[in-house]
């Protein structure tokens, strides 16, 4: 199930086979935007590009992805092969990303070669269970019912006392 390592925050992040990886890094904290999106992105549309990431491995990392959307192959003209649109790719296996591959940062050949040279670890291995709001609202008609009942119990004028 799969993890997504990512470098520059050095951290691992699991998630579920499908998910989208824009997603999984706004839940997780992960900032995926430079000051122009950070600023004013398409909230996920694959429109501003602006949620660029880079796959980092071999041919099999980049297949950990979904395949390019025509909305990256169009925008992604000019980037490279192992860049992504964020908001498009949806999580099918675990990866090594680097958010913001358009921003050097320090020591960042080492980092990366130990980003791909540790294992990942495995994921979840079954989607979480979702705890139903249906039982609460059961448990809250439930004592409504109590209180109505109770209150039919009641005298309808004062002295009917049992
Ligand atoms: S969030 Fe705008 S292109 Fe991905």
């Amino acid at each position: 199930m799969p993890v997504i390592r990512f470098v520059r925050e050095g951290r691992d992040v699991e998630c579920y086979p499908g998910e989208n990886l824009r997603d999984v890094a706004l839940r997780e904290g992960i900032q995926l935007y430079g000051l122009k999106g950070q600023l004013g992105n398409c909230g996920g549309c694959g429109q501003c590009i602006t949620c660029f990431v880079e796959v980092k491995g071999d041919q099999s990392a980049a297949n950990s992805l979904s395949a390019r959307t025509a909305v990256e192959d169009a925008k992604l003209r000019r980037r490279p092969e192992s860049w992504r649109l964020a908001c498009q790719a949806l999580v099918e296996r675990s990866v090594v990303i680097l958010t913001r591959p358009q921003v050097s940062m320090g020591d960042q050949r080492r980092r990366i070669e130990a980003a791909l040279g540790a294992p990942l670890p495995q994921g979840p291995t079954a989607w979480p269970v979702v705890e139903s709001g249906e039982d609460d609202d059961e448990e809250a008609g439930d004592d409504e019912v109590v209180q109505n009942q109770s209150s039919t119990d009641a005298p309808a004028t004062p002295g009917d006392e049992p």
